[in-house]
């Protein structure tokens, strides 16, 4: 099992659903970076379910922050996170050793580990866990933002309903304290509604993500095997439920030409872009100065409330299944805070390695510098 990621930072995910705790551990991070609780919290607010569209399962998230943190700021040695589990319903959970969930982790886990897992409420593979990756990578999205480089995601589609498209930087910055992120409210409302309804069918349902990052410098990636698309597919292929990652034009690349999938050169006289982003600011698995663009899709919540087959490992008999417990019937809106968290972590992985492998805070500064010539 391998719960440690990244090159010259690594993030560290410990803990189980309805353990005592979980939490996260930042490694390799510059000292004095500085810790903002209330911009952790809000982010954290933006992954915690809210409203008639997610579960009941509502965790306050009380986080601690029990070493690496001094005076408010970073101090360089190893940060950790905690989260302690308070609100657990183990009871609505337990069959699923005996009677998994389709879709869910709870017969791969049973084979891997042998039974051993905890499997309560999803136990190391439940979702709750993205909570503690939000809450660490918050501090590098913090000092990331104050460098310039601004994460923004936007669900852009939910089975036919399509949100509009970013169009200009302040759309990308306003996705950012969004709950429910669409850049249209035609978009948001029908979204909502069409939750709502597989909801009251007992049903769930994904749609697709998609994140600009503004502000990257050139350079970042090292080919071959961690070039920038890589390591972010990577990382946001660790979220669960996340079934595809494309980045610009992605798998339209097919319907496209040469002439119309090249993003051709330009320059203001001081700088070089591209007329178009088709490759989504990557070229050569190094980042080319445009925008970031790239998109996830999330698959429909496993847990689901209508009757499903399954079977009941220690007789080895089918048997029909009828899922208890709290759970979204949409997690995409939740996701995205977890998208945003791991494209920090893996920008500022990157820069970390490209400016410095021991500061940060010397990568920000080397970025400013680099806008500056
Ligand atoms: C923020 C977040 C919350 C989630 N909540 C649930 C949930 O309440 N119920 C559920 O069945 N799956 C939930 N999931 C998805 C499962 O954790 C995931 O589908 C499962 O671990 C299997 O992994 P896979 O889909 O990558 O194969 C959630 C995922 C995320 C990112």
């Amino acid at each position: 099992m391998k719960n440690t990621f990244g090159n010259a930072i690594t993030l560290t995910l410990f803990g189980e659903s309805h353990g005592q705790a979980i939490g996260a551990v930042l490694d390799g991070i510059a000292p004095g970076l500085e810790v903002n609780l209330d911009y952790i919290k809000e982010k954290l607010a933006l992954r915690r379910p809210s409203g008639t569209i997610s579960t009941a399962r509502v965790e306050g998230d009380e986080f601690e922050i029990v070493s690496g943190v001094f005076n408010g700021y970073t101090t360089g040695t190893p940060l950790t996170l905690l989260i302690k589990n308070t609100n657990t319903i183990s009871g609505d959970y337990l069959d699923f050793k005996d009677l998994p969930r389709p879709s869910h982790a709870d017969y791969t886990a049973n084979c891997k580990y042998h039974g051993y897992q905890d499997y309560r409420g999803g136990g190391h593979f439940s979702g709750r866990l993205t909570a503690a990756i939000v809450g660490a990578c918050a501090i590098l999205q913090y000092a990331l933002e104050k460098a310039g480089i601004i994460i923004g995601t936007h669900i852009c589609n939910m089975q036919n309903i399509k949100d509009s498209d970013f169009t200009d930087y302040t759309q990308v910055a306003n996705m950012r304290n969004r709950q429910f992120p669409t850049i249209t409210e035609e978009a948001e409302k029908q979204m909502k509604e069409l939750i709502e309804s597989v909801a009251k069918e007992g049903d769930s349902v994904g749609g697709i993500l998609e994140t600009c990052v503004l502000g990257v410098p050139v350079g970042l990636g090292e080919p071959w095997f961690d070039t920038l698309d890589g390591m972010l597919s990577h990382a946001l292929f660790s979220i669960p439920a996340v079934k595809a990652v494309e980045f610009g034009a992605g798998v339209t690349f097919n319907y496209l030409t040469g002439s119309k999938a090249n993003d051709q050169f330009v320059t203001d006289g001081k700088t070089v872009f591209t007329k178009g982003n088709s490759n989504g600011g990557i070229n050569g698995g190094i980042s080319n100065g445009m925008p970031l663009i790239f998109r996830c899709t999330v698959k429909p919540t496993p847990s689901i409330y209508k009757e499903q087959d399954t079977v009941r490992l220690s007789t080895m008999q089918a048997e029909k299944l009828q899922i208890k417990g709290r759970h979204d019937p949409a997690i995409i809106h939740r996701a995205r805070a977890v998208v945003d968290a791991m494209t920090a972590f893996v920008i500022a992985d990157m820069l970390t390695v490209r400016f410095g492998t021991d500061t940060m805070a010397e990568a920000i500064n080397s970025i400013k510098n680099a806008k500056k010539n």
